[in-house]
């Protein structure tokens, strides 16, 4: 008999996932988060044919370097910038992601974020929970927020989640702008009644603002302080995407002057860490990178992962056909480059 090929899940997940990969593999999970260090992922990697990785598992050349068993990694989330795909395509492995299933929960927790932040749901709640309620009597002008229906709401990255938030502008008959790297067919900007528009008048016409853009080199602290200062003092900027596209601490400078309304973050430069002076406003609401966890789609997400990685290692109903490939090319060379 023939040993299982073996895989290994970077992270704690779902009982019933662990349970369909097992069906074809040794299965090695961990049982507790943990970041991984190079050299961790290095030693796991090496003796295993697939692996499940979260965002914060770093995989390049240094990782990889080697490595001739690994065939195939699967990211537990859309976002790739973990990934070096070029010394991964190199090393003859596999990469893939989970498109799709999480366009809508991210779209829906965008719109929460935008909601909370400018009408200070966050903010309230401390004060609230607090005591401060029984013990004042509220003024009729505390707690003055921004209004989000009939604004312009703004979209930077109109990828599929970013047109899933536009697509929802429409029952709080808002206007909607955006700016990508290129326009959209007519018909999609239509569906999403977006109009296209430069960077710089985006950032000027939004009163709400929303991130949806891929971390790269390019795209590190695409909203810095100079950004920032060509928005609207009343504006509210939200973050799904990606820390380090916003330059926090120029974000909190902004926030404590007055010169940007109030954020929604939930992704953050250095997370887990979040930058101090974000966490001393009232004017921000902070979420610990949550945008795709509902229960439907993490579970939707974490299947996607499995089913691509039993699909590459010729397993299952779609055998040799992984459904989200990164870079499918690689595969055509297993034949000749892998056990
Ligand atoms: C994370 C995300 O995967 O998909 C992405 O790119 O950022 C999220 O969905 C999720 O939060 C797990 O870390």
């Amino acid at each position: 008999m023939t040993a299982k090929p073996k895989v290994w899940v970077a992270r704690p997940l779902f009982p019933d996932v662990l349970a369909r990969l097992a069906e074809y593999f040794d299965v090695q999970a961990e049982a507790v988060e943990h970041k991984h260090t190079a050299a961790e992922l290095r030693e796991k990697l090496a003796h295993v044919d697939g692996a499940l990785l979260g965002l914060s598992d770093r995989i390049d050349a240094e990782v990889l370097e080697g490595n001739h068993r690994l065939k195939v990694v699967a990211n537990l989330g859309v976002g790739y910038n973990n990934l070096d795909l070029d010394a991964i395509s190199k090393a003859g492995v596999l990469a893939c992601n989970t498109p799709d299933v999480l366009t809508e929960s991210v779209a829906d927790y965008a719109w929460a974020l935008m909601l909370a932040a400018a009408r200070r749901v966050g903010a309230a709640e401390r004060w609230l929970r607090a005591g401060h309620w029984a013990g004042s009597r509220m003024r009729f002008d505390d707690w003055l927020g921004v209004d989000v229906h009939g604004r312009t709401l703004g979209i930077l990255g109109m990828g599929r989640i970013g047109q899933a938030i536009a697509r929802r502008a429409c029952g709080f008959d808002m206007r909607v702008i955006y700016h990508n790297r290129s326009r959209l067919p007519e018909t999609v900007e239509r569906e999403c009644r977006a109009t296209l528009v430069s960077k710089p008048e985006l950032l000027r016409q939004a009163d709400h603002l929303v991130l949806v853009l891929p971390f790269t080199a390019a795209n590190r602290h695409a909203i810095g302080a100079e950004e920032l200062a060509q928005m609207k003092s009343s504006a509210v900027l939200v973050n799904i995407a990606r820390g380090g596209i916003v330059d926090d601490a120029a974000l909190a400078v902004a926030l404590r002057d007055g010169k940007l309304a109030a954020a929604g973050l939930d992704v953050f430069e250095g997370e887990p860490a979040v930058h101090p002076d974000l966490l001393g406003l009232d004017n921000v609401v902070l979420s610990p990178h949550i945008a795709s966890a509902s229960e439907d789609t993490r579970r939707s997400m974490a299947r996607m992962a499995a089913d691509n990685v039993i699909a590459a290692l010729g397993y299952g109903e779609a055998a040799g056909k992984p459904l989200t490939p990164l870079n499918p090319a690689v595969m055509s060379h297993w034949a000749t480059r892998k056990a």
